[in-house]
């Protein structure tokens, strides 16, 4: 029996940028998803805690089964492509247990995939390395699941630190943790679930990323990591397309907010990250266009309740706002969203604070 634990996760900034080669600064949840491996089971099955049905993939065929939906493709999916790449998988029974709350935009599918990319490799004694265990994870949700998306959070769900955020070059994949003391600037960081409805949410994430690819396509560069923050005026005036320019701007703005942000962390000045993050959700809000009322109307209550800096974290359209907010102050900013989603009749957020932790591991 072989048992892995792998995180969900909050990014505290570069929202959008990770398909685009750029940088991001997420950190690792104490929530995320067990997954238990037996090596007992006459075919390949998956089972999950928090769901009624097992799904069993008979011997006769451990390849992509269309009929196969929802949570199991990401754990079947991982045996469809190790099977693809020439690995002689034997049946297996996997099991997981996950507190990462689905549709809030925290990452439980990275969560789940990540437990048990981790666990399988173990229990099948594969030894892949961390560039490849990362890259198999991406590609389950990529290409098993068929999500556009870039992979920042089965990074941090697998290489997260306690006490840190992990600063990613999406391009190589390189990552350094970078401290966020937050108990020592008496400093938390708020969450707030909004429980918005999640409204078209993947095919607005697949329209901006090809938006972008179109974008920098015109502009002639790889991705729009590329063009420099003081290039922006140029490229921006080269661009036709008002809803391209405005992809483009929040894109090359929030990576140098990332930048930034990792920079003031370095230098112990977590009290001045405040603006960035707002500024940040002004991007989203105005030129990516990717927030929902219940989302800014959360970041203006923060605002209000005196929080340093607020945003929304994750893909969008719904989710999660994060509030960086004094120590003390956290239950009365709790209570000034709480009215705020009260007063416009919306659904009762779930607060919550969050500290970085450690990434995958043995269970
Ligand atoms: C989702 C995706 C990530 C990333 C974010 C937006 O969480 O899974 O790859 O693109 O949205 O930053």
């Amino acid at each position: 029996m072989t048992r892995w634990f792998a995180p969900g996760r909050i990014n505290l900034i570069g929202e959008h940028t990770d398909y685009n080669d750029g940088f991001v600064l997420p950190f690792a949840l104490e929530v995320g998803c067990t997954a238990t491996i037996s090596g007992r089971a006459e075919d390949w099955s998956a089972r999950s805690l928090q769901e009624p049905d097992a799904v069993v993939v008979r011997r006769s065929g451990l390849s992509d089964a269309p009929e196969v939906a929802g949570w199991s493709r990401y754990v079947l999916g991982v045996l469809w492509l190790l099977t693809d790449r020439g690995v002689d998988v034997p049946p297996l029974e996997i099991v997981v247990d996950s507190d990462v709350p689905t549709g809030a935009g925290l990452s439980s599918s990275a969560a789940l995939v990540c437990s048990v990319v981790r666990a399988v490799d173990d229990h099948l004694g594969l030894g892949l390395d961390d560039d490849a265990v990362f890259a198999l994870t991406r590609d389950v949700e990529n290409d098993a699941v068929g999500a556009p998306t870039g992979g920042m959070d089965q990074l941090v769900s697998l290489r997260g630190r306690a006490g840190h955020v992990l600063l990613c070059d999406m391009r190589s994949h390189a990552t350094r943790s970078v401290p966020l003391d937050l108990a020592g600037a008496g400093l938390a960081v708020l969450v707030v679930d909004t429980r918005a409805p999640h409204q078209h949410s993947d095919g607005e994430y697949g329209a901006r990323r090809r938006g972008c690819e179109e974008a920098a396509r015109q502009l002639g560069v790889p991705a729009l990591r590329d063009v420099a923050e003081d290039d922006l005026a140029d490229a921006l005036a080269r661009l036709h397309d008002d809803e391209l320019r405005r992809y483009v701007r929040h894109v090359v703005t929030e990576d140098a907010r990332v930048l930034e942000m990792a920079r003031l962390l370095d230098a112990d000045a977590l009290a001045e990250i405040g603006p960035h993050l707002s500024a940040s959700h002004a991007s989203m809000r105005d030129d990516f266009r990717i927030t929902v009322p219940e989302v800014d109307t959360a970041v203006d209550a923060l605002h209000q309740a005196g929080a340093l800096g607020a945003r929304m974290t994750g893909g969008g359209f719904g989710g999660c706002v994060i509030g960086l907010v004094p120590e003390r102050d956290v239950a009365a900013a709790g209570d000034v969203v709480r009215r705020a989603f009260a007063d416009a009749g919306f659904n009762e957020p779930a607060l919550f604070t969050a500290a970085p932790q450690d990434g995958a591991r043995p269970a």
